[in-house]
């Protein structure tokens, strides 16, 4: 099957996905509205067509937080890709190095930082969950460090679980044992090539991360129980300036779409933001990631870096965001799919087509370099 472009990532990983997975990577939380808010609202953001001017040098590399990166993306943190594929974050992190873009690694990735830090020729960035647990914290943040990670990004819109109905009807919520779900049987049995690459050559699958911590096993079982009773609810800026105390490097807040939270965050002298809304995955009804970045960069006012994720499908979007303000985008779902479906060279080639994408359309807008855009670019949504 010819692949061109996001949807056709999206259909190949349903294909091959068993459905319990799939559902948890699309999904959203109650209705769903922000999930669709958040592709929607990108399509409602008008770029000005300009002509005959030299766009025959494109440059469309960027630096953040000391790094080059041939392309203003990175990938977002996205849990247990290990399902996805067979050591999914290895191969993820394999083809974001070809691509010169850093990819941030979940705290719930299924391999462990040290395997995928060996699987890469240099670092990368590490996002983080706060976990009550301060001795985790305290050795997790050393174990970064070795590893070389110099930038964190904690999540911040996760203060507890958004309710996602596709995990309840069939998908990843409740009993994870094959004998109490002849369904989930049934579903891994009709997906073969899955169940070969992931169920058998993909062991063990475990969240590496934190499975230092569950010393009754990682599997999936276990880490749900263990999320419910180490995500910390209770966490403020308090929290964040004991996180200072233990890692020197930068730290960026994601999941900040109103203005005064990234005016604070620039207070208390945070590097980065991330507008997200968890790609609709935690308050339904918020606004999406793209009708919000407008308001909160007014705010920052250029005293700090903003990225965004949330919806973005396409290089169109990307510039999309960038015409508004973002200095560069984290991509989600787009990677998981193209990881589902081809592994390593499915998120090469996602990031190929997604370079030629927004090379045509900086041509098409007149744009020569990402980093010095016309400030007229984009007339944001309404
Ligand atoms: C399957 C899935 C797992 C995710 N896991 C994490 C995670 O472990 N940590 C985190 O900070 N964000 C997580 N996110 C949110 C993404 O980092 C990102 O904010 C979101 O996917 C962006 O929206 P998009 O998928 O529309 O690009 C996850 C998102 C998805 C779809």
């Amino acid at each position: 099957m010819k692949i061109v472009n996001y949807n056709g990532f999206r259909d190949a990983a349903q294909k091959r996905l068993p459905r319990f997975i799939f559902e948890y990577i699309d999904g959203g939380s109650y209705d769903e509205h922000t999930l669709r808010r958040n592709v929607d609202d990108f399509k409602a953001v008008t770029l000005r067509q300009k002509v005959l001017r030299d766009v025959s040098n494109l440059q469309l590399g960027t630096r953040l937080f000391g790094r080059d990166m041939a392309l203003p993306v990175a990938l977002a943190p996205i849990g247990i890709a290990g399902f996805y594929r067979r050591r999914g974050e290895t191969q993820a992190v394999r083809a974001a190095e070809g691509a010169g873009i850093p990819i941030v690694l979940s705290t719930m990735s299924c391999c462990p930082l040290e395997e995928v830090r060996a699987a890469s020729a240099r670092s990368f960035w590490m996002q983080l969950y706060i976990i009550r647990d301060r001795g985790f914290m305290k050795d997790f943040l050393l174990r970064m460090e070795k590893a070389g990670i110099d930038t964190l990004f904690l999540t911040v819109d996760l203060a507890i679980n958004g309710i996602r109905y596709r995990d309840r009807i069939g998908g990843l919520a409740g009993s994870q044992s094959l004998l109490k779900r002849p369904d989930r049987l049934l579903d891994i049995l009709s997906h073969p090539a899955w169940a070969w690459d992931v169920g058998l050559m993909g062991r063990p699958l475990t969240i590496g991360n934190v499975a230092p911590a569950m010393p009754n096993g990682a599997g999936l079982k276990q880490f749900q129980a263990w999320v419910a009773r180490n995500f910390d609810p209770s966490v403020t800026y308090k929290d964040i300036t004991w996180l200072r105390q233990h890692w020197k490097g930068n730290l960026v807040l994601k999941g900040i779409t109103d203005p005064c939270d990234a005016v604070r965050a620039v207070e208390e002298g945070m590097d980065g933001i991330v507008v997200s809304n968890h790609g609709g995955r935690q308050l339904d009804g918020s606004l999406s990631s793209i009708a919000a970045l407008p308001q909160v960069r007014d705010a920052v006012a250029g005293r700090m870096t903003v990225m965004l994720d949330g919806g973005v499908r396409s290089g169109l979007d990307v510039l999309r965001a960038l015409a508004l303000g973002a200095d560069s985008i984290l991509l989600g779902r787009a990677w998981a799919y193209a990881l589902a479906a081809r592994g390593e060279a499915g998120v090469s080639q996602m990031l190929a087509i997604l370079k030629e994408e927004l090379e045509v359309a900086m041509a098409l807008t007149g744009q020569n370099d990402v980093r010095a855009l016309d400030s007229d670019l984009a007339l944001p949504h309404p």
